[in-house]
């Protein structure tokens, strides 16, 4: 049985949709912690409802170094033997530390197409703005695999949506969520069932 741990800072409504697809049964796995920076995580919240145990660190005012702070999530994660770990609005860049070893066991969702409207600073309304600004016709979402680049990891499922021209960063964020909330729950079952493979930088998956 695969063993996840999900990363989440903020609303966790992408935790709620892994959640959702595990409780459905369309996600075997054991949901075995829920970490977050944030204290007051409202993912932290919908975790402890379902019974999965949490954990948090302040990141804000954190005496160490990155590093440090990576190193203990690193000691959480293989004192419960994680096999995957699920960034799910987890809002710290993160060190080798923990990508190392969790090379193409860690998966993030971002609110873009990537490799477009993605690296350093495009996150959140970021993203959305920029895409309504260079006038796409369509964003999306996208999950990937986590390496050291910023949004830059292999990509593993793509959902999009078309962009209208009234579109706001707002309605535009709303629709991209749905999409997340679906592809999301669908890459880590593909993963669970062993289906998801990388070769030469690239995901291939079996059906
Ligand atoms: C999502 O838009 C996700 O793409 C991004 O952060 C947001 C998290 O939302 N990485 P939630 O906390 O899952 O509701």
């Amino acid at each position: 049985m695969i063993r996840i741990a999900v990363l989440a800072s903020g609303g966790g409504s992408n935790l709620q949709a892994l959640i959702d697809a595990w409780e459905a049964g369309s996600i075997k796995a054991k949901f075995s912690l829920v970490f977050s920076n944030a204290q007051d995580a409202k993912a932290l919240e919908r975790a402890e409802t379902h019974g999965i145990e949490t954990v948090s660190i302040t990141s804000k005012g954190y005496a160490g170094t990155r590093e440090q702070y990576d190193e203990q999530i690193l000691g959480l994660c293989q004192d419960k033997k994680i096999d995957l770990i699920c960034l799910a609005g987890y809002m710290r860049i993160i060190t080798p530390i923990l990508i190392k070893p969790f090379l193409y066991r860690m998966m993030n969702i971002h609110p873009a197409l990537l490799p477009k409207f993605g690296g350093e600073g495009m996150y959140g309304h970021h993203v959305h703005e920029a895409v309504i600004a260079a006038k796409e016709k369509e964003s999306g979402a996208t999950v990937h695999f986590v390496t050291e680049g910023v949004d830059a990891g292999p990509i593993i499922l793509q959902g999009s949506v078309p962009v209208s021209a009234k579109e706001t960063p707002e309605t535009l964020a709303e629709k991209v969520l749905k999409v997340e909330h679906h592809i999301y729950p669908e890459a880590v079952k593909l993963f669970c069932e062993g289906k998801i493979t990388v070769e030469h930088g690239r995901v291939k998956i079996t059906l």
